[in-house]
């Protein structure tokens, strides 16, 4: 094999469903690089040696998904200051047989609200304008908050159904994240610059985001980390209400485009021709 051949993968069990090879693969073909990215599943008792068999196997790093997104974080010799906060590691860069972590969910989200708001010309739309509402204190919601915080948001409004995951969250910035009760969702919304979901509800399996949002204001944004369906029923009511709103699939793109940079060293472009075609698989 060319030794300048980059392999690469995404490791989770299941994994057989996983979009990232195609997005990945795409790239590869697109930039010309000599270089293959495929789904490993690797289960969660046997992660370690699963692990050590890429280092030997020659890759040059991988994408981490569920449920190995924090048991990573022990296997790896460094993970950086953004990982660490997140909690998470989701992509790993193998260096003479060394492992080092680091985390893109956060600018997956940053990137796919800022690429929409260029495409779709909503220039007197910015994070640094006003209060953001997130619903969902979970894993994915800690990299939510960490990208807000790094946009600019002034202030952030977390609600949970668990309000003590929400209190522990606020610690990431006690300043700026105010906790309020999950009842409260409905009408907290009134001053919203930015409304997120970061639960799992709404996505095809689980019940429904229960939230009625007429009361947010004209100019906000909302947005969804479900992508399964595209058009979530909060999305239905923004789109209903004529707000501006951004679908989930795009995190899922921009999340992948750091880790294809580190391994391949081009910073790749997410285009609508890719958003249709990883929809479309
Ligand atoms: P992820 O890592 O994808 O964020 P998670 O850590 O399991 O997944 O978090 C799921 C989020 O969805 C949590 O905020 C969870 O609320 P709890 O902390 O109270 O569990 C939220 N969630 C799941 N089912 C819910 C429901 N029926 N009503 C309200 N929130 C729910």
């Amino acid at each position: 094999m060319n030794e300048n051949f980059v392999k690469t993968a995404v490791i989770g069990h299941p994994i057989a469903h996983s979009k990232s090879p195609l997005i990945h693969n795409t790239w590869l073909g697109k930039y010309e690089l000599n270089g293959s990215y495929e789904a490993v599943d690797i289960a969660p008792d046997v992660l370690g040696t699963g692990v050590k068999a890429l280092v030997k196997q020659g890759y040059c790093g991988f994408n981490v998904t569920l449920p190995h997104k924090i048991a990573i974080i022990d296997l790896c010799d460094e993970i950086d200051a953004r990982a660490k906060t997140i909690g998470a590691v989701n992509t790993v860069t193998i260096c003479d047989g060394k492992l080092y972590g680091t985390n893109t969910d956060a600018f997956g989200f940053a990137h796919n609200i800022l690429e929409t708001c260029k495409d779709k010309g909503w220039d007197d739309w910015s994070f640094a304008g006003g209060r953001a509402i997130v619903l969902g204190a979970g894993g994915a919601s800690r990299a939510v908050i960490y990208a807000l915080l790094n946009q600019g948001v002034p202030e952030i409004v977390l609600l949970n159904r668990t309000r003590e995951k929400a209190d522990e969250l606020a610690q990431m910035a006690p300043d700026k994240i105010i906790v309020r009760s999950w009842d409260e969702r409905n009408k907290i919304v009134i001053d919203a610059n930015l409304i997120v979901n970061t639960t799992s509800l709404g996505m095809e399996g689980k019940p429904p985001l229960d939230i009625d949002i007429s009361l947010a204001p004209p100019d906000a944004l909302v947005t969804d980390i479900v992508y399964a369906p595209l058009y979530t029923g909060l999305l239905q009511q923004a789109k209903g209400q004529n707000l501006r709103h951004v679908t989930g699939i795009g995190m899922l793109l921009h999340q992948a485009r750091p880790g294809f940079e580190l391994w391949n060293g081009v910073m790749p472009e997410v285009t609508p021709a890719l958003i249709d075609k990883v929809l479309a698989a």
